[in-house]
């Protein structure tokens, strides 16, 4: 018995002596590549000389962004595209004073640097999801800190990375600018898009019904499988004529439109009195021919017009706050999800742009950016792996 007492310390020290150098050599490393960041100075970032097609774009070798006071710096995993990016590509958006020329609006990834100022709302290492005033495509991107969210628990980098830049767009629409109710009729166009699969589900939370506009029937059937009540196809239908129809003659209190020009004798159509229509995007036309003013009198409609890049640093930190209070507990929970469409690495940002230019995405496209990402290399495994059950499918059909 003495014997297999002491036979049994002899075991449990020399198990604990091997866990303490195993936990000293994985501190050990995360400070040496704590401190191989901190000395590097250049970094990977997509990059244009001169704008163009999506062939101008190619990853280069810039410096790491330098620090303000009030920003954390933010070692990327990962990122995305967005309409932005590809007009920027173009030379049609122009960067707001002071924000980053490199492209990206949104990164996930773990904090490397925090501001003199930033107090003790982040640390070093922390895991995290920033909304950026540029600079999101590349590997490292200097972040306002109240413009940082943490990453929701049971959520990957690609998929924390595929948050900010849509569902805060989504939210802000809905909420700060569309004041939706509950009961509401809301009509989102481009109902597949990054901000339109975001705001289905946002509706949806707050108990209003979402009616999308889509160009296939494979983009309605996902908006409805996140949780639209109707949607119509504008490429085959009047769609303000069955919004009409699915409300019995009620029409819709809130419109969100990123179509503009082409849409807004429709969206007068099927406005219910007393309508709000928010104007975010203006993918279908910028100018419009008719009787708009008079149109709008006769119901009494709101009509507004937003974007979320050129608010002020206090506005965005007011709806990352109201977002992470309301919305970030049901992510966690599954109640809410972000929609991704494919992932695409850094040095194929061209292919991403041209994907979404072609309008063939539903959800979000995604950048992997740091090559070590385990995390992302799953997801990239297991949107491959449902990419192949789908065209087996489609294949033994
Ligand atoms: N104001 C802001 O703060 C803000 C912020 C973020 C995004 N946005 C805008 O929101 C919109 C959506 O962005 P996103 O990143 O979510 O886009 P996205 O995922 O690229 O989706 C855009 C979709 O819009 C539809 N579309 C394109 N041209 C159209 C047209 N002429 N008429 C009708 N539908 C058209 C296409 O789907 P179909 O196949 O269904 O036609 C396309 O896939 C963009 O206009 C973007 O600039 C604005």
């Amino acid at each position: 018995m003495v014997l297999l007492l002491r036979y049994s310390c002899k075991l449990i020290s020399r198990v604990s002596f091997f866990v303490c150098i195993l936990c000293t050599a994985f501190r050990l490393n995360a400070v040496i590549s704590h401190a191989e960041s901190n000395n590097k100075t250049e970094m990977l970032a997509a990059y244009f000389d001169s704008p163009g097609e999506p062939d101008v774009l190619y990853v280069n070798q810039v410096p790491i962004p330098e620090l303000e006071d009030n920003e954390v710096l933010v070692k990327v995993q990962a990122s995305a595209i967005n309409r932005a990016d590809t007009l920027q590509r173009r030379g049609l958006y122009p960067i707001p004073p002071g924000a980053s020329p490199i492209l990206g609006l949104e990164v996930s990834g773990t904090i490397e640097k925090v501001g003199a100022s930033v107090g003790s709302a982040w640390k070093v290492g922390d895991k995290v999801m920033c909304l950026c005033n540029g600079g999101g495509n590349a590997e490292f991107v200097a972040v306002h800190f109240k413009h940082v969210m943490p990453m929701p628990a049971n959520t990957n980098f690609l998929e924390a990375a595929a948050i900010p830049e849509v569902w805060l767009t989504a939210f802000q629409l809905l909420h700060f600018v569309g004041k939706l109710q509950p009961e509401d009729y809301v009509l989102i166009h481009a109902g597949a898009s990054g901000v339109g699969t975001a705001a289905i589900q946002l509706v949806t939370l707050a108990k209003g019904k979402a009616i999308v506009t889509a160009g296939s029937e494979d983009k309605i059937k996902l908006a409805l499988e996140l949780g639209a009540s109707a949607g119509f196809n504008y490429k085959e239908t009047d769609f303000s004529e069955e919004v009409m129809k699915f409300t019995e003659g009620r029409g819709v209190n809130l419109i969100l439109d990123c179509v503009g020009g082409v849409y807004w004798e429709m969206n007068v159509n099927c406005l219910a009195m007393d309508g709000r229509w928010v104007l975010y995007g203006l993918l279908g036309g910028r100018s419009v021919n008719g009787n708009l003013f008079l149109e709008l009198l006769k119901k009494r409609i709101s009509l507004m017009a937003t974007t979320l890049r050129t608010r002020t640093d206090e506005y965005k930190g007011q709806l990352v706050e109201a977002f992470s209070q309301q919305a970030l507990s049901h992510f966690e929970r599954g109640y809410l999800k972000p929609v991704m469409d494919s992932v695409f690495p850094l040095d194929q940002i061209s292919a991403a742009h041209e994907k979404m230019e072609a309008n063939k995405n539903m959800g979000k496209i995604m950048i992997r950016v740091a090559k070590d990402n385990t995390d992302a290399i799953g997801v990239v495994d297991s949107i491959n792996n449902i990419n192949k059950e789908e065209t087996q499918i489609k294949a033994e059909l």
